[in-house]
């Protein structure tokens, strides 16, 4: 899917749009050359209108249709401080529906923070992030950690569960939902572990079970800080690979992934687009799409290319 697509205004589009400043993806800063980019029209500018069917909520098999229908989220001119710490101000991007965007960045730049933000669990100082998925009011979004937070002395079924319960109030569960968490763990293919204890997973089936349970939300966006940094890399390409999928899969309502990651390998094999992160305060210095289809190989030479030019911009930051 074209990134780039993501910020070209639908006549379809269900929300308004609010103005968005122009300057909002900052231009690269790294030699232009390396990767040649298609020019990204302004949101402001008016594109004419498409004809569109009507199109139901739920019904599109969404992540992967050719032209993301609209925003997932919004960070305008956002900012947080602690203190006198500026972690980051003036922050400007856009995410599309259907987009997977990567965030890189050095380390204490503020990447959690951001995420936190648009959880709505870090309060802003400035500006505002919205959330245009969802019907209105309802954050329809997920959170995976790089540790997987599951409750020892549940099952992974009973874990994957979890929102569920907390959904109803703290009551117990029908038999719809037992179901649905089954089916979330053949998704993430532990079948067969659903009565097993968190300290009997190994951790990448731990971070699956995280993964399921956080599906268990019914997310359209899903936000991941560092998923899978604490796995030894083959056990990371393969949850790499399982995400793909799972993102492509119209087995959930799983639309928008948002990951914080330190991997440049694990961006451009996941992301349409990668933002960088300049050290504190954070302001994005490169934006870079990739086009490559999956799976990416890293002797593509569009793909080693944007491996290169993600390595200069990180340099140059560090
Ligand atoms: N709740 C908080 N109170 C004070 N400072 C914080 C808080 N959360 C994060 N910070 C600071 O904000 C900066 C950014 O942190 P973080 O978002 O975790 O960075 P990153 O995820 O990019 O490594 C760091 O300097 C960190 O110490
Ligand atoms: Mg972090």
């Amino acid at each position: 899917m074209s990134a780039v697509a993501s910020f070209a205004p639908r006549g379809a589009a269900p929300m308004p749009t609010p103005p968005v400043p122009t300057q909002a993806v900052p231009m690269p800063t790294v030699p232009t050359q390396a990767v040649p980019m298609p020019p990204v029209p302004a949101q402001a500018v008016p594109m004419p209108t498409v004809p569109m069917p009507p199109v139901p909520a739920h019904a599109v098999p969404m992540p992967h249709a050719t032209t993301p229908a609209a925003d997932s989220l919004r960070v305008r001119d956002a900012g947080i401080r602690f203190g006198e710490l500026t972690v980051f101000e003036h922050l400007d991007f856009a995410v599309g529906e259907g987009e997977f965007v990567s965030l890189l960045g050095p380390s204490g730049c503020g990447k959690s923070t951001l995420l936190k933000a648009m959880a709505g669990l870090a309060p802003l100082s400035s500006g505002a992030i919205d959330v245009c998925s969802g019907r209105p009011g309802e954050r329809r979004m997920a959170l995976v950690f790089q540790k997987p937070l599951l409750l020892p002395w549940r099952t992974l079924l009973e874990n994957v569960l979890l929102p569920a319960e907390i959904g109803l109030g703290g009551n117990a569960v029908g038999a719809a939902d037992r179901a649905r968490a089954r089916r979330l763990i053949e998704l993430v293919r532990l079948g067969g572990f659903a009565d097993a204890y968190p300290h009997q997973l190994s951790g990448g089936m731990q971070q699956r079970a995280a993964l399921a349970r956080a599906l268990m939300s019914d997310a359209e966006i899903l936000l991941m800080d560092e998923p899978f940094g604490a796995l030894d890399e083959l056990t990371r390409t393969t949850l790499n690979e399982e995400l793909l999928q799972i993102w492509r899969s119209s087995a959930t309502r799983l639309k928008t992934v948002v990951m914080v990651t330190h991997s440049i390998a694990e961006a451009v094999a996941l992301s349409d687009r990668v933002l960088v992160f300049s050290s504190r305060p954070a302001r994005i210095i490169d934006t870079v799409s990739i086009a490559p289809e999956q799976p990416r190989q890293p002797d593509d030479p569009e793909v080693a290319r944007i491996i290169k030019r993600l390595r200069a911009s990180i340099r140059a930051v560090l």
